[in-house]
């Protein structure tokens, strides 16, 4: 028997309400496999948390985090009672950052029976590796004088170690895709950084003579992604860059709801962490209508990383499956409830 420990914290809005539904899918799961079991431990970390504590998680909270093998996260926000700088950073991001979760991982595809805003997509699938530990996401530079002599400073900072691993990771991860790499650059634009990124691209290439390759600047390749996604398999870019990629592939799938990601901790020291790319919804928060598909994707992420791939991809066919059934919410055109799609969702992993 297979046992993975993994920490939940729903958080908030619908959060709370697509978290329960992807736990109700992997404990079908674990009941249809037998050999596999997931034991949850749930904290109520949130806003309503922070207006009770004054924190957003309690003093020994990352301590507490880090006996896990993975975290397993809904959403953080609610801007009418917290602003979002607290809570998205005394939570969401300080483990990211903490727990050194240097690479973001999104993929995106077309799923059958949601409709893409595409007009005529072809059946694209991709997936962006994104360095989530420096490049131009950085504390480094400074605000000085006022009024018309006002000036501001903001480094980008690219080591060598973070390009390189999120490129290696990128490759690693081509060889069990479709074997093909696109580096996001843009040293046409930006004279320092992006000229040293082709030139790390260029070298750890170099190990992998059966992965194919591309480089394409970030203008160009999000024309791309809007008119011939299907060209891609795995992206890497930095950290801005794969930012404002990814939101773009979210939308060419159809809906911010069924989006999923993770944040990758590489050495080891400390859990990885599986989240939506969408928020908390507040606009759509107690009508049971929130797509938990982005969710449950998420848990099929986790699978992955644990090295259960084959049940992760069954689990994405059976997704798909109900899709393409129409038996959806309404944010890609159903009329079926988050508790309905889930049910649907479980009904068929047991028939499995
Ligand atoms: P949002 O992603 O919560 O919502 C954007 C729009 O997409 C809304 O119209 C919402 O109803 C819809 N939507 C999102 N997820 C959906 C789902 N699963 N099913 C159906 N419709 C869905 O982004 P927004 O409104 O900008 O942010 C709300 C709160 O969430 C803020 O406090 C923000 O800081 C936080 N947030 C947290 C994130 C996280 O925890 N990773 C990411 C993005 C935002
Ligand atoms: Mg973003």
């Amino acid at each position: 028997m297979k046992k993975f420990e993994i920490a939940v914290i729903p958080g908030d809005g619908i959060g709370r309400e697509v978290v329960p539904s992807a736990l109700n899918v992997l404990n079908t799961l674990s009941e249809v496999h037998g050999g596999l079991q997931f034991e949850t431990t749930q904290f109520d970390w949130s806003c309503e948390y922070y207006l009770e504590h004054g924190v957003m998680m309690p003093e020994d909270g990352m301590k507490t985090l880090s006996n896990f093998e993975g975290i397993f996260l809904g959403a953080v926000g609610n801007p009418k009672l917290v602003p979002d700088h607290i809570s998205l950073w005394g939570l969401l991001v300080k483990i990211r950052r903490e727990f050194e979760q240097v690479i973001n991982i999104r993929p995106a595809k077309l799923m059958k029976g949601v409709k893409s805003p595409l007009a005529n997509p072809k059946d694209f699938d991709l997936i962006v590796v994104r360095e989530n530990s420096e490049g131009e996401y950085s504390e480094i530079g400074g605000r000085i004088h006022r009024g018309e002599d006002q000036l501001a400073v903001q480094n980008a900072i690219f080591t060598r170690k973070g390009t390189e691993r999120a490129m290696r990771y990128a490759f690693e991860l081509a060889k069990t895709r479709r074997a093909h790499v696109t580096s996001a650059t843009k040293s046409n634009g930006i004279f320092h950084s992006m000229p040293f990124w082709d030139d790390v691209f260029n070298d750890v290439k170099q190990d992998y003579p059966n992965i194919d390759t591309a480089s394409f600047h970030i203008d160009a390749l999000a024309a791309f992604l809007v008119d011939r996604p299907h060209i891609f398999d795995v992206i890497v870019a930095s950290n801005l860059f794969g930012d404002i990629l990814t939101d773009l592939g979210a939308a060419i799938m159809g809906s911010i709801g069924i989006a999923p990601a993770s944040n990758i901790n590489l050495n080891g020291k400390y859990p990885s962490m599986f989240e939506p790319v969408h928020g908390s919804a507040p606009d759509i928060v107690g009508k049971g209508i929130a797509n938990p598909i982005g969710q449950i994707w998420t848990a099929k992420m986790m699978l992955d990383h644990f090295g259960e791939n084959e049940l992760g991809n069954k689990l994405l066919e059976i997704v798909e499956q109900v899709t393409e059934a129409g038996i959806v919410t309404s944010d890609i055109g159903g009329k079926a409830t988050t508790s309905e799609l889930t049910e649907e969702i479980c009904n068929r992993i047991k028939q499995l």
